[in-house]
């Protein structure tokens, strides 16, 4: 059985694709894959029971695909997935099934693959799915840790993060392929917005590192009107962040949006949250993939 971690872009969500910054974490819920050589293909998660299957397990599949390819040979694995990641959340769960079966097949099938190898499949998987992407989420699940990309420069910071799941589902390949419409019907416009964004996260990660907690709130603010401007936040989105600001409680989108979760940054000067909506914290996770011998 192997494991690897979700994540939260603290900012940076879309700039990233442009080759602008980001801010992301690994986070303490992880997505668990168990492989088995069986007589044929099989997929078990919550999304249902399949063979190959590209409609349902898009990320499973091209994972089997991908890591055939590699080994030069067929395989019939039993894949079983079970996952603490919300589905279509904004936390990671693609990239840490897939990181996670990865890792998986190769300790199945004795490859002995290590994390440089697992991360440039996932890539390639994550590629194959969703078209343009930074490659930012299978990074994150497969080594684990806070990191400033592109530069994968490691940061740490100590602050209290929240998640309000929005109850609508993000996809990204959607979102990405929108905010590229709209880049491409108003170019300057677009790229002025990027820009802003790349200067936020530059910014965060100051204010995070000095523990400034006003300018932590006042940049996830902006960050939040930005992409909302690039059309990725929704009615029902800006409705829980306008309650969690009365709250105290500074928020934006994580990840793609269109749906999915609301990262909120807790004050030190609020203790525990009071908030109408549930909410989880959740903290920065060290350990990227990982196999459990035997389990
Ligand atoms: C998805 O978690 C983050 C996006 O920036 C897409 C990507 O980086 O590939 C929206």
């Amino acid at each position: 059985m192997c494991s690897a971690p979700g994540k939260v872009i603290i900012s940076g969500e879309h700039s990233v694709v442009y080759g602008k910054h980001a801010l992301v974490t690994a986070i303490n819920l992880r997505c668990y894959s168990q492989v088995n050589k069986a007589d044929r293909i099989k997929i078990i998660s919550e999304l249902g029971e399949t063979g190959l299957n590209f409609e349902v397990h898009p990320y499973v599949s091209w994972a089997i695909k991908l890591f055939e390819e590699r080994i030069k040979r067929k395989i019939t694995p039993e894949v079983r997935i079970k996952s603490q990641i919300p589905i279509a959340s904004g936390l990671g769960s693609s990239a840490a099934v897939t990181v996670s079966t990865l890792a998986a097949l190769s300790l199945e099938y004795g490859m002995d693959f290590g994390r440089d190898e697992i991360f440039e499949i996932a890539r390639e998987v994550e590629l194959r799915v969703q078209g343009r992407a930074s490659g930012v989420d299978p990074f994150v699940s497969t080594f684990g840790g806070a990191w400033l990309m592109p530069e994968r420069e490691k940061f740490s910071f100590n602050a209290r993060l929240l998640i309000v799941d929005s109850g609508e589902s993000s996809i990204t390949s959607e979102m990405v392929a929108k905010v590229a419409m709209l880049k491409e019907r108003y170019p300057e416009i677009v790229d002025g917005i990027l820009d802003v964004m790349d200067r936020i996260t530059i910014e965060i990660k100051k204010a995070l590192e000095t523990g400034n907690d006003t300018a932590v709130a006042s940049l996830f603010s902006i960050n939040q009107c930005m992409l909302k401007a690039i059309g990725v936040s929704t009615r029902k989105i800006d409705r829980i962040i306008s309650m969690l600001e009365r709250s105290g409680i500074a928020a934006k989108i994580t990840g793609a949006g269109g749906g999915g979760s609301i990262l909120g940054f807790v004050p030190r000067r609020i203790k525990e949250p009071e908030l109408e909506h549930k909410w989880l914290e959740v903290s920065p996770e060290y350990e990227g993939v990982r196999c459990e011998h035997g389990g």
